[in-house]
């Protein structure tokens, strides 16, 4: 998810027994030619392109996390999966996205009305990778064309198919048609398939696969709003995760913005003070006293934020990880107004942009908004 499935989201989700997670869609162009950082400290893997943290992992995750691509072109998208290939487990391709940015740029849903483009891209992954390309879809008003589409899709060679079970048209607070998916599970037998959807509860994935024969369900907004959504044994409390999430995302040194966006989604209490508080909180140690984690900042916290924004070297020899230490420095403890609204370039993961009030996929510019989601997502 766009914003939210930055590296913290994605730890914590598998914390909980996620089986795979996903990157945020992440457009072709932002990643191609970006230089690949290990911090050594930490083991993050960064990819950096104009003093940007266009995309972050850990190798800890390399063996669930599938890197999702936003692309209109069969080569570009090549070259942006290659770029990535080694620290992942898997490509997908979105077809889903419906939001103008995408379908200006011939990407996401707009594939889906463009179906030789969405395969030929599919094609040069499929021919040229070494791990797994998937693919993720919405469904057409039509059955029989979605069912032409999904033939034609699984002829490339994919390696699992994720259906969001809503048209193009559809809100997202119209309720996602599962039953559609039966008769794609039909028509591919032998091809996972995956489905998305209103999937807010783990008992969610037994009740998919009785009624529909999918093989597995994917939850955006269920996990947003609760990551542990994945354990067997039931939710924790949507505090307790945020409190979790918040201590990973000062141990990786996540984007402060994307931190803080993310948090505003999952507070439970949004008439309370700390809610408040962490609203207007412009820097991780603040960020932390709200959410109850004065202590853990003092203790760990500190330390960790000054090692990754500490001033880079200069001149002959700067490393690779002074690049990422500048981009650190500006983007750790940047919650001043004037930051925020300068920002028209992705704030973290992705091509970035969300328009949380919509609650759908998508990316775009970012706007000052950022600072302050209309909108929490509800599961
Ligand atoms: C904030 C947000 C960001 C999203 N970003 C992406 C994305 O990057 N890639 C994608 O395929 N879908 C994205 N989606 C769509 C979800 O993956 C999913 O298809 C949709 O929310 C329906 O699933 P749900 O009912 O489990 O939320 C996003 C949705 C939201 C709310």
């Amino acid at each position: 998810m766009v914003r939210i499935g930055s590296l913290p989201m994605r730890l914590l989700c598998l914390e909980y027994g996620a089986d795979l997670v996903w990157s945020p869609e992440i457009v072709d162009k932002s990643i191609v030619g970006a230089e690949r950082v290990v911090d050594e400290k930490s083991g993050i893997i960064s990819y950096i392109k104009n003093d940007k943290d266009v995309f972050a992992t850990l190798p800890s995750e390399k063996d669930k996390l599938i890197f999702q691509l936003g692309a209109a072109e069969p080569e570009m998208a090549l070259a942006a999966a290659k770029t990535v290939e080694q620290d992942v487990s898997g490509i997908d391709l979105n077809c889903g996205c419906p939001k103008s940015f995408s379908i200006l740029g011939g990407m996401g849903a707009a594939l889906m009305a463009d179906p030789d483009r969405l395969c030929a891209i599919l094609d040069i992954l499929v021919k040229n990778l070494n791990v797994p390309v998937t693919c993720k879809i919405r469904i057409f008003d039509d059955v029989e064309k979605t069912l032409e589409l999904v033939r034609r899709i699984a002829a490339t060679g994919i390696t699992a198919l994720t259906v969001h079970c809503r048209t193009r048209a559809m809100r997202p607070s119209e309720k996602a048609v599962w039953g559609r998916l039966r008769d794609i599970v039909k028509e591919l037998p032998d091809l996972p398939i995956i489905l998305n959807g209103d999937v807010f509860e783990y008992k969610d994935v037994q009740r998919a696969r009785d009624r529909i024969g999918v093989t597995s369900v994917m939850t955006a907004r269920g996990a947003a709003a609760n990551p542990s959504i994945f354990r067997a044994e039931g939710k924790l409390s949507a505090m307790h995760t945020a409190v979790e999430l918040t201590k990973i995302c000062v141990r990786t040194s996540n984007i402060f913005l994307n931190t803080k966006f993310i948090l505003l989604q999952m507070h439970p209490e949004t008439k309370s003070d700390d809610y408040i508080r962490l609203r207007s909180s412009r820097r991780y140690k603040e960020m932390c006293e709200a959410m109850g984690l004065a202590e853990f900042y003092e203790s760990e916290g500190a330390q960790l934020i000054n090692d990754r924004a500490e001033p880079a070297g200069t001149g002959k020899g700067a490393s690779k990880t002074s690049a990422v230490k500048r981009a650190k420095k500006r983007e750790l403890e940047d919650g001043d107004s004037k930051a925020v609204h300068a920002s028209k370039a992705p704030i973290n993961e992705g091509p970035v942009v969300l328009e949380p009030a919509d609650a759908v996929e998508g990316s775009g510019p970012t706007d000052a908004a950022e600072e302050r989601p209309a909108k929490r997502i509800k599961a």
